[in-house]
């Protein structure tokens, strides 16, 4: 899918699919090397993480294992209502595992400062975040996230796994979408 098959629903793209790509790469070095010797559960967040979790574990350099949980912080539309609910569990037992979240996007870091909680009182042996983008508004809680792609503007995204009522998700790079859209 590329900008055409959208038509006038794009209004402009933030993220290029060409910067994703390259981006992946120097973050799954990085994961690389502060992993060496360990062994690495990564951890992605339905379902806007599946792109970033398909992509970087294919650019990591060691065979990591992987889990996914779902958690609903947004509705259909596009405001955080920071009421967290698990809807559905991982698999593996955390206990004295190496966890990485990786997760889409950090808008208000709400539904991230819960999981991260959630997972260490799992008796992990250490849990770290990566996320694809993050917004402004995350700067105010105190999350320590170790591997950040891109930094975004204030305003709802689309694409690369992010929805907006539940589509765009396979749009390959990362979008606003046209008013009209929304009307
Ligand atoms: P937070 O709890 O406010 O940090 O938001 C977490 C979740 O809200 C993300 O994992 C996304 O699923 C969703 N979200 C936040 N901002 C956007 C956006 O701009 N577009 C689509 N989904 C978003
Ligand atoms: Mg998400």
């Amino acid at each position: 899918m590329d900008q055409q098959d959208l038509g006038t629903d794009i209004e402009k793209v933030l993220v290029a699919e060409a910067q994703i790509k390259h981006r992946l790469t120097e973050l799954a070095a990085d994961i690389d090397r502060d992993y060496a010797g360990e062994d690495l559960l990564i951890v992605g967040v339905l379902k806007g993480a599946v792109m970033v979790m398909a992509d970087l574990a294919r650019a990591l350099h060691s065979p990591v294992r992987m889990d996914w949980m779902a958690v609903s912080s947004y509705g259909s539309g596009t405001k955080s209502s920071g009421v967290v609910r698990i809807l559905k569990d991982l698999d593996t037992d955390l206990k004295d595992q190496h966890v990485l979240i990786v997760e889409d996007i950090i808008d208000s870091g709400l539904t991230l400062s819960w999981l991260l909680a959630n997972l260490k009182s799992r008796g992990a042996a250490s849990v770290e975040i990566c996320t694809m983008l993050r917004k402004p508004e995350a700067a105010k809680v105190e999350i320590d996230v170790r591997y950040v792609g891109f930094e975004v503007p204030n305003e709802f995204v689309v694409g690369y796994g992010l929805d907006y009522a539940e589509k765009y998700r396979n749009v390959p790079f990362v979008a606003t979408l046209a008013p009209h859209v929304y009307s």
